[in-house]
């Protein structure tokens, strides 16, 4: 699989990767065995690149790739990882001293010495512009707790701060075919920069594959069905923060656009990967088959001009109204 140099960390990774939230399950059931076999499906298929975060699954998401490494030394793996949701909300809790406790957590629960990429996990605003946390920061680098940092952000301001930073290696946003906001500023500030771009949330939860009806019923514990208007966190990060009515209806038109050999979700991959600036993209695999289906989408020809401006129009028409202003 094509890989590309992740920003400032100088590493290669690959173009799809594997989001490892699922694996947590906080959300869903997966029972361990299969989460092991997703790792090693997107691996088998290609994939040289896992995000995960401490708070998924409490630490279970982390340990259940540590255990994966632990067999696959070889395998190459870049795993990105996050910290900063252990404790509430507060600027203060961005504290050199909390760091060090959590890259410590991460670094046994991935049994790694030095942690390959460490994301700020969505911090509140104000984190953005304090001196002293990016000096911490270069503190646990200096430490080789952590070989790099980055930030997983909300908004696009936010990643535009995140990228004026010098030590910022990459930055995580949530870019799709219903989040087109990226492509205005980031993504070309991120390669001016030479900062990474890792593509979240890139199915818009799914909703993208076309799979889902009215009738889908997403379990109690499912941030589909208890986060719908942004209950639990952030409201984009359920369905790109699309209100569920509007993305069914959008989805199928989205799939009329996918080309022949391609289904709608590796047709919205496919679209992320190439997009100038987008380092990586890392769709959240619930079984072997989207994690192989989801790699594939990286040997996909380039969409045509018109599959990329159907892209566009639909945007315009269906959702811009509902997400362009508000992230
Ligand atoms: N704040 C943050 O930094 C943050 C927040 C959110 C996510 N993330 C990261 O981004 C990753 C991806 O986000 P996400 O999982 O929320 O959203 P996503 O990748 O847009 O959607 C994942 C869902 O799409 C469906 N799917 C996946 N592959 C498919 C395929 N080939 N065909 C059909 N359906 C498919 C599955 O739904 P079913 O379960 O219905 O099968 C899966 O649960 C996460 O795992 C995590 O690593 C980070």
């Amino acid at each position: 699989m094509e890989q590309r140099v992740l920003g400032r960390t100088g590493r290669p990774v690959s173009v799809v990767g594997l989001g490892t939230w699922q694996l947590g399950a906080d959300w869903g059931d997966v029972k361990e065995a299969d989460a092991l076999a997703v790792l090693d499906a997107a691996v088998e298929s290609g994939v040289t690149f896992f995000d995960t975060a401490d708070v998924y699954g409490d630490g279970r998401s982390e340990q259940l790739i540590g255990r994966y490494l632990k067999e696959r030394p070889d395998a190459g793996i870049f795993v990105a990882t996050k910290m900063g949701r252990r404790l509430d909300q507060l600027p203060e809790n961005y504290s050199l001293a909390n760091f060090r406790a959590w890259n410590d957590r991460s670094r046994a629960n991935l049994g790694v010495d030095t942690l390959d990429l460490v994301q700020l996990h969505c911090p509140p605003t104000a984190v953005y512009t304090s001196d002293a946390l990016y000096d911490a920061l270069d503190t646990l680098v200096e430490e080789q707790r952590i070989a790099a940092y980055a930030v997983s952000v909300e908004t696009c301001d936010e990643a535009l701060a995140a990228i004026a930073r010098p030590g910022v290696a990459s930055v995580q946003i949530i870019f799709n075919p219903f989040r087109l906001k990226p492509l205005e500023k980031v993504l070309p500030a991120a390669a001016a920069a030479g900062v990474g771009i890792i593509a979240r949330v890139p199915l818009a939860s799914g909703l993208l594959s076309g799979k889902y009806t009215r009738e889908t019923v997403f379990a109690a514990d499912d941030h589909r069905a208890y986060n719908r208007h942004g209950e639990a966190f952030d409201q984009g990060e359920t369905f790109s923060g699309v209100d569920y009515e509007t993305g069914l209806e959008a989805a199928v038109e989205f799939a009329a656009l996918a080309p022949e050999g391609a289904t709608p979700a590796q047709t919205a991959l496919r679209w992320i990967v190439q997009q100038p600036g987008v380092t990586s993209v890392i769709p959240g695999a619930r079984n072997v088959e989207q994690a192989r289906a989801n790699a594939a989408a990286a040997e996909l020809p380039a969409l045509p001009q018109p599959v990329l401006d159907g892209v566009r129009e639909l945007y315009d028409r269906r959702i811009r109204a509902q997400v362009h202003g508000r992230w």
